[in-house]
């Protein structure tokens, strides 16, 4: 076994031991972070003389060639050593010999790990965050070709109010927003680099900390070593951020769902987003919506175990940190593959406007705009609401719409109601009357389109020059 502490060792570790102590099995996708912070960590140590330029320049150049086999998979991740910077140290000693030796100088395991996952992260929330920008833009671009799609709004799931697509997509739009604005916060919060903290009270050696940080592009470094060691608050925040996106998305891929069932016909989702049934020949099935909604399960599994394996742990590091690892990486993974496939499916998905319409049009959902009319000729609201409930009332037994009654049919009911109802309770009246800020009629909804799309270009910049390379 390669492992980086033997002198104070007389017997072997057992095997199911160093198996169940090892994590190279799934640390191994930190190398690049890895071998970027030693490459750091040699630099600064010497500047400060704590090492010569030419072990600097050797260790340098190992360190890029154990990067390159790595990349071209070279190296085998074996069991044998215990985790990805027991591998990486080892190779180089193996390679350079004794020179290599001087690399973990003023530096422990655990402020190299806290360095790399935070690394890590820190990489993931901007690839998220492009994500959210790219899924944004695809909603602006439906919301500006459906600012007169009419349909209806709901309220626990039964028709409520007239809406546009635009406006019930811009919905969407926000809960995104907020997403990505926390990615943002948190990029911010958590742009501290942890090195030098050492085990948990840092080190006697001159390091400079300042220099460190700068060459891995942090604002600057972490404040106490002992929570830099045991600090995992930035990956529990993500794990949160990841969980309302996973929960926005979910919500969407309901009604997408629901949209796309054999009732409502709203929408089709494109075959390439849709799977077949083995037994059911008829069968077109919203498969990725549900296994996007589905997945919810495991981002807020990945949350809750976090915070729980956090709970309690004493200061400062604790191997029950090693935990953080699993069970993030198969969130990360997830939630950025989800919002890849979602995003595909709505930018393919076709939305069938007629029927939309047509849903809105019935189900009663101008009976406030009816009681709205009464109001504007004088009747009290709390009447106005209680006449329009017996007109709906009327129409249920009659079978028939509000503005299929006739002028005398509404009059029996209300003396209040005159020629001019029918235009009033109109879809289109419904919809463009609603002109509160916030509301949906195409007007409002063009200027908050508007308004975003300079704000998608504006965010995008801030991204790219935090360390993005999309978009
Ligand atoms: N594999 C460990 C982890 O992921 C690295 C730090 C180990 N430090 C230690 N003192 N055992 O947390």
């Amino acid at each position: 076994m390669a492992q980086l502490w033997g002198g104070r060792f007389t017997k072997e570790t057992d095997t199911l031991v160093n198996d169940f102590n090892a994590s190279i099995m799934f640390d191994n996708r930190l190398y690049k972070q890895d071998i970027a912070g030693s490459i750091a960590h040699a630099q600064m140590l010497s500047k400060q003389k704590i090492i010569t330029r030419k072990e600097k320049d050797k260790i340098v150049a190992g360190l890029y060639e154990i990067l390159a086999d790595i990349d071209e998979g070279k190296i085998v991740f074996s069991k044998e050593y215990e985790d990805i910077h027991s591998l990486v140290e080892a190779t180089l000693i193996e390679r350079i010999g004794d020179t290599g030796k001087k690399l973990h100088t003023g530096r422990s395991r655990n402020d190299q790990v806290a360095l790399d996952m935070r690394l890590y992260v820190r990489d993931k929330v901007i690839d998220t965050d492009f994500l959210l920008i790219r899924l944004m833009r695809t909603l602006l671009k439906i919301e500006e070709d459906n600012l007169e799609t009419y349909m209806p709004g709901f309220t626990h799931l039964q028709k409520a109010q007239p809406v546009t697509l635009a406006h019930h997509l811009g919905a969407y739009f926000e809960m995104f927003k907020r997403d990505e604005d926390r990615l943002n916060d948190l990029f911010e919060r958590m742009n501290y680099c942890p090195l030098g903290a050492g085990a948990l009270a840092g080190t006697t050696y001159p390091l400079d900390r300042k220099y460190t940080a700068s060459l891995l592009d942090f604002k600057g470094p972490t404040v106490n070593s002992m929570d830099s060691v045991s600090d995992r608050d930035y990956l529990l925040e993500y794990l949160f951020d990841l969980s309302v996106i996973m929960m926005h998305l979910s919500r969407f891929c309901e009604e997408i769902i629901i949209w796309n069932s054999n009732e409502y016909r709203f929408v089709e989702i494109d075959d390439a987003y849709s799977t077949g049934s083995s037994i059911m020949p008829q069968k077109k099935n919203p498969d990725i919506a549900e296994l996007i909604r589905g997945k919810c399960g495991r981002v807020y599994g990945a949350l809750e175990a976090m915070l729980v394996t956090m709970k309690s742990l004493p200061l400062a590091y604790n191997k029950d940190m090693q935990e953080d690892k699993e069970v993030s990486f198969d969130a990360i993974d997830t939630v950025n593959e989800c919002i890849i496939l979602f995003d595909g499916m709505l930018n393919t998905i076709s939305f069938n406007k007629d029927v939309m319409k047509k849903s809105a049009a019935n189900g009663f959902t101008n009976a406030t705009d009816a009681a709205d009319y009464l109001v504007k000729k004088g009747v009290p609201f709390r009447d106005a609401h209680e006449i329009v409930g017996k007109l709906v009332l009327y129409c249920i037994d009659e079978n028939k719409s509000i503005e299929e009654l006739s002028v005398s049919e509404l009059k029996d009911i209300s003396s209040d109601f005159d020629e001019d109802i029918y235009e009033s309770i109109s879809l289109k009246t419904c919809v463009e009357n609603r002109l509160t800020d916030g509301g949906p009629s195409p007007e409002k909804m063009k200027t908050v389109i508007d308004k975003y799309k300079n704000y998608l270009d504006d965010i995008t910049k801030v991204m790219q020059k935090k360390g993005g390379k999309n978009e």
